[in-house]
């Protein structure tokens, strides 16, 4: 090994015993400047560890894209489609992403007006915040005193027409500076976490798996979910749970016949778990605002039906079925 891997410093309400391979500091190496051999070695310490933070390197966008481009050599689009965010303007990404014109596979994404940013004359951008998107919003006197919540949990994926890429690359070139926030989960639980300004949060798809108790795990492995035609489209009337996982159940999503032009063949329906190609282990990948459907295969023929959890459900409803 020529890189060196040093584990990642967790939220102190995290168990550490649920974390043991989740995130690596890679140094001694610039991601953007490395042999073969050593990206490589990224790919395989990726694939083991999910998410990997490079410290003050400098990275053009060539080089950025050069290296997600690694791990899909055939792909030549940014996930949403090289340029498309722009042009959909009724997509709740409009506001916030803009191409780099030689490089559209790489997008600008920060907060302010920004000038003379390779070939962007001028930019407005703006961060999302959980107040243009929930139903519910936190007190002015929260919000005054830092308080704020995740946005929108999600994978990089446009859930129509195009596939999910297997990696995202974040550059950060300026760190916002100023107070921390506390970021609030507002799931019942009253955890919190305290965060710089503009932080993306990573969550364990594969410890959010096996987490779960064993009859949800049976549903999991059986269930596909079905995202809507234009779901970043769809969505935008609609507004999240203050977990910002998912949008509640208030009929506000667009109708379907209102959404910009779609075909049912590029509609998306996809496995709940992803399965590590290195690893071997199962992750969850859903992105919960776009779903419509959530399609669950039944119990192969001469499987335990005692603890499914559909099997008890129907047996409270006096129902037959598994
Ligand atoms: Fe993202």
């Amino acid at each position: 090994m020529t890189i060196e891997l040093a584990p990642l410093p967790l939220p102190t309400t995290t168990d550490p015993s649920k974390f043991g391979n989740f995130g690596r500091e890679v140094k001694g190496i610039n991601p953007g400047d490395c042999t073969p051999e050593q990206l490589e070695e990224i790919k395989q310490a990726l694939y083991t560890h999910d998410a990997l933070l490079f410290r003050n390197v400098s990275l053009t966008p060539e080089q950025q894209y050069a290296l997600a481009k690694t791990f899909d050599p055939e792909s030549e689009n940014y996930s949403h489609g090289n340029n498309k965010t722009e042009t959909q303007t009724k997509s709740i990404l409009h506001p916030i992403l803009r191409a780099i014109p030689r490089v559209p596979q790489v997008q600008l994404i920060g907060n302010g007006m920004v000038y003379n940013h390779e070939g962007i004359a001028e930019a407005k951008l703006n961060h999302p915040s959980h107040k243009t998107f929930h139903k519910t919003v936190v007190s002015p006197e929260d919000e005054a005193n830092g308080v704020t919540r995740f946005y929108r949990w999600h994978m990089d994926a446009a859930l129509y027409d195009l596939s999910p890429p297997r990696v995202t690359a974040l550059y950060a070139i300026r760190v916002p500076q100023g107070p921390k926030q506390t970021c609030r989960y507002d799931d019942g639980s009253g955890d919190e976490l305290s965060l710089p300004l503009g932080t993306t949060a990573f969550v364990s798809g594969q410890t959010m798996f096996h987490l779960l108790p064993s009859e949800l795990k049976s549903v999991a492995v059986r269930a596909k979910v079905k995202y809507a035609p234009h779901p970043f489209v769809w969505m935008a009337p609609a507004r999240a749970k203050s977990t910002g996982l998912g949008i509640e159940s208030d009929g506000l999503e667009m109708p379907l016949n209102e959404l910009p032009p779609w075909s049912e063949e590029n509609v998306k329906i996809y496995p709940v778990l992803w399965k590590n190609p290195v690893t071997k282990a199962l992750s969850f990948q859903v992105h919960p605002c776009g779903a419509t459907e959530l399609i669950i295969s039944p119990l192969p023929t001469g499987a335990a039906r005692e603890n499914s959890i559909v099997s008890r459900w129907c047996a409270h409803h006096r129902l037959e079925g598994g």
